[in-house]
């Protein structure tokens, strides 16, 4: 019997594997029809909290029939890590073989992170924002700012960015890169209002405060706008958030979770999860005037759709270190 082996791979390894942003929509789209006709095993993600506030370390399990895909995800995010010149977020994914259980491989799970998250934004948009959405607005030009935004223009005719960050270079230094990567003109604004008003689709990528900040007030979104609150409800304020006829988010049971521990105190109802819009159990946007938000969590099942892919593709090109068991 050949001895068990795990293919290790490293951040730069499975970012070098380029798989591209669509397949990843592609991927998570599946992941959301099963969990939608109730298919996908994804219990609520246990945390822990080393040094306290809104430090975490998430374990993050998922199974996916269709992709056959099980796993887990072993995530954490430190706030402080940016004074140690160290990510905020860092971790690692362990992918299993769905027939044996045997783990198959153990990969960082940084660059999983921040592409299915833009995905998860996009797939939520097909549903909920205009088809002729052109003009983005990003609040907080990080890591999410960035995949965000590849992720929309994938499935939206983006041309115009108004692109706001707390620190107005990284805001420049985004607009130089996002241009140079996707055929859109970036503008950069003093103001987070500029970045909501006038735009078609809304993105905040801040910080999540268990406290929000409220900036965005009631008034600033358009009628027939869309927003994802990557940075959950820290951004919004309540008034601003009831200005939406639905309210979505990617998993209801897990957002009342978020509630019990003291997130999102203060939100309009749940109109439907992603699995909802995406198996067709709920309807997304109706009318061109609707202004639509989703509160996307970030799931087991958005990172163990992608796994699978990167898996495979890395084997293919021979990337990698094989480790005995
Ligand atoms: N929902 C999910 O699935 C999910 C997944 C991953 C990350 N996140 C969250 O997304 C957020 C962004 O993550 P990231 O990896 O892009 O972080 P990042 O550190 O790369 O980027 C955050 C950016 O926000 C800027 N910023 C800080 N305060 C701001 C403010 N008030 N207004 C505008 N900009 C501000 C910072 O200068 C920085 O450029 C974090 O809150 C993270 O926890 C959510």
């Amino acid at each position: 019997m050949e001895k068990p082996e795990i293919l290790y791979l490293s951040q730069s390894e499975v970012a070098s594997v380029n798989l591209p942003m669509a397949e990843i929509i592609s991927a998570l789209e599946t992941a959301f029809r099963q969990k939608g006709e109730g298919k996908t095993e994804m219990p609520p993600k246990p945390g822990i909290h080393p040094g306290g506030g809104d430090n975490f370390i998430h374990a993050m399990p998922a199974y996916i029939p269709a992709l056959r895909s099980a796993g887990l995800k072993w995530v954490s995010g430190f706030l402080e890590n940016s004074k140690r010149g160290l990510p905020y977020i860092t971790g690692l994914l362990i992918l299993n073989d769905v027939e044996t259980g045997l783990p198959l491989a153990v990969m960082d799970c940084v660059w999983i992170t921040a592409m299915r998250t833009g995905a998860a934004t996009a797939l939520s948009a097909r549903h909920l924002a205009r088809a002729e959405s052109s003009v983005v607005g990003i609040l907080g030009c990080g890591v999410q700012g960035r995949t965000n935004l590849e992720a929309l223009n994938v499935l939206f005719p983006v041309k115009k960015v108004m692109a706001y960050d707390i620190d107005p270079g990284i805001a420049r230094r985004y607009a130089t890169e996002m241009e140079s990567r996707f055929s859109v003109e970036v503008v950069t604004v003093q103001n987070p209002r500029d970045a909501v008003s006038g735009c078609d689709m809304v993105v905040t990528a801040g910080p999540i405060l268990r406290k929000p900040h409220q900036t965005i007030q009631p008034g600033w979104m358009e009628e027939g706008a869309f927003a994802s609150l990557v940075d959950f409800d820290s951004y919004w304020h309540p008034d601003a958030m009831k200005q939406a006829s639905k309210f979505c988010t990617d998993d209801t049971e897990q957002l009342l979770h978020y509630q019990q521990v003291g997130y999102f105190q203060d939100i309009p109802p749940i109109h439907a999860d992603l699995g909802e819009l995406v198996a067709g159990k709920k309807v997304g946007r109706q009318s061109a005037k609707e202004r639509t938000m989703t509160a996307n969590l970030g799931l087991a099942i958005d990172d163990m759709a992608v796994a699978p892919l990167i898996y495979r593709r890395a084997l293919g090109m021979g990337l990698g270190k094989k480790l005995p068991l």
